[in-house]
């Protein structure tokens, strides 16, 4: 995942002041542009900007480099109220997953309708994993600027806790609210999350929305206290605030006396199929897919609709085996040879990996273990020094190796010059936790676990 560039952002804000009509709006993104490539979240300055960034970004075409610098700039006002804010940080992420997207139109209008017809409330997207849900969700926060959070066990923001203080600081940053810290207990539950909520509320224009994204319900820590929604999320919200949640098919309750809207993935089959279509027919336009087509005479539109159903409908699928067909993994095989569904996808390319040799690779096995239950991104070395104890030792070689041959799975983290590693998707992750797979591979979670807390400090975590 490549760091976002400010500098790149800040010249394009600050070239949109041609396009500008008035001269407030030139101020606004001479201001936000200067800001951003300085870096400045100082109170003052800071909380004056934030208030822009929704603005910005819903008005004005940006391309998804500058969003993703405004979000992550919006996120690091946190800073100043002593938020670890790099956490938070998802410019890079909403850059990566809304990277080609495409479709998906119906779920964007059934969110329109929703907040059309009712003051406030709760949308909710659920569907199977790798149906999109999480892209959705980038884009619309892509496309208006809208507050966001998101949960992600690999990358170790699952809390409560957690969401209340991103989102506050982003709340009191957009709607310019006067608080210099979060006061104590901020986060113990959701009342001050509600009391913001009220007061952004009275800031905002007529007809103006307030929207806060939040992805994964599913990977956030269940509420520990009784009665209380996940993430302690309002059972009441003030006219104008809206909440657009993404889910797995769990049953993950919510209960409110604000309106509760939901879109369930699976019953839009049409939808589904002729999107994931576009998908393929948009990647066709490259070389190495069109030669593979072709050299199989194939007709175009035949594989659009081939691939489409072997995906299941499946954006995680294609995502990882058009670039396989590409790189010549398939070279051999016949259209109806390739792996179906993305369960099949992921079977198929472990055996390939030989991961289900005997004697087993068990290095390799108990690498990609560690990096299926490992809750923050974990370096080379650390990942090394996890892997290694008395009966088995794990070097670098090893190390690098097993990322080499699953990277399309991970997530590279290169803030600085150590890149560090988490599983791209948690479907992955339930792949490595299916029963049969677990007992062929011959390791226990707990026992994974047990090495990890054996060596592992959260400390080590940090280096
Ligand atoms: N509408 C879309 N257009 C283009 N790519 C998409 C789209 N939806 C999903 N993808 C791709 O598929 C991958 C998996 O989708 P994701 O949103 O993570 O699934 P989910 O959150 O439902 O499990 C994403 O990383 C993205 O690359
Ligand atoms: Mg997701």
């Amino acid at each position: 995942m490549e760091p976002v560039d400010r500098h790149e952002a800040a010249d394009e804000i600050r070239r949109l002041c041609t396009e500008a009509d008035t001269e407030a709006d030139r101020t606004l993104l001479r201001d936000l542009g200067d800001a951003i490539s300085v870096g400045d979240i100082s109170q003052a300055t800071g909380i004056a900007i934030g208030r822009n960034i929704r603005q910005v970004v819903n008005r004005f075409e940006l391309s998804p480099g500058a969003v993703a610098a405004l979000i992550d700039f919006r996120a690091d006002l946190g800073r100043s109220f002593g938020i670890d804010a790099s956490q938070y940080r998802l410019g890079a992420l909403l850059a990566e997953k809304t990277r080609g997207f495409v479709g998906r139109e119906h779920i964007f209008r059934a969110v329109d309708q929703f907040f059309r017809t009712h003051s406030s409330g709760y949308f909710v997207v659920h569907g199977p994993p790798g149906a999109g849900k999480s892209a959705f969700l980038a884009e619309y926060v892509r496309r208006s600027g809208c507050l966001a959070h998101v949960n992600s066990r690999g990358l170790g923001v699952t809390s409560a806790a957690q969401f209340i203080e991103n989102i506050s600081a982003q709340i009191i940053a957009d709607a310019g609210l006067p608080y210099a810290a979060l006061p104590a207990g901020a986060t113990a539950d959701g009342a001050f999350l509600l009391k913001i909520l009220e007061e952004a509320r009275h800031r905002l224009g007529a007809d103006e929305r307030l929207v806060i994204a939040v992805d994964a319900l599913d990977e956030a820590t269940a509420s520990d206290r009784d009665g209380a929604n996940i993430l302690f999320l309002p059972p009441v919200l003030p006219d104008g605030v809206y909440f657009v949640l993404t889910r797995r098919d769990a049953d993950i309750p919510l209960v409110a006396q604000a309106p509760i809207g939901t879109l369930d993935i699976s019953d839009y089959p049409d939808e589904n199929t002729s999107d994931t279509r576009q998908y393929v027919r948009k990647a066709l336009t490259r070389p190495r897919l069109r030669t593979w087509v072709s050299t199989r005479s194939l007709d175009e539109s035949d594989f659009i609709a081939a691939l489409a159903e072997l995906s299941e409908n499946n954006f995680m699928y294609l995502f990882h085996v058009l670039p396989e067909i590409e790189s010549g993994v398939y070279r051999d095989l016949a259209i109806e040879q390739l792996p179906v569904g993305l369960v099949g996808y992921y079977e198929d390319h472990w055996v390939r990996m030989g991961m289900a040799v005997k004697p087993l690779p068990r290095v390799k096995l108990r690498l990609i273990y560690l990096l299926g239950e490992a809750r923050k991104p974990i370096s080379r070395r650390l990942l090394s020094e996890l892997a290694t104890d008395p009966a088995i030792r794990a070097d670098e070689i090893d190390v690098q190796e097993v990322l080499d041959e699953w990277l399309q799975f991970l997530l590279e983290d290169r803030l600085d010059d150590h890149p560090r590693y988490s599983i791209y998707h948690t479907s992955f992750r339930d792949f490595l936790h299916r029963k049969d797979i677990v007992q062929a591979a011959g390791v226990t979670i707990e026992g994974i676990h047990r090495l990890i807390a054996d060596n592992l400090w959260t400390s080590v975590f940090e280096t």
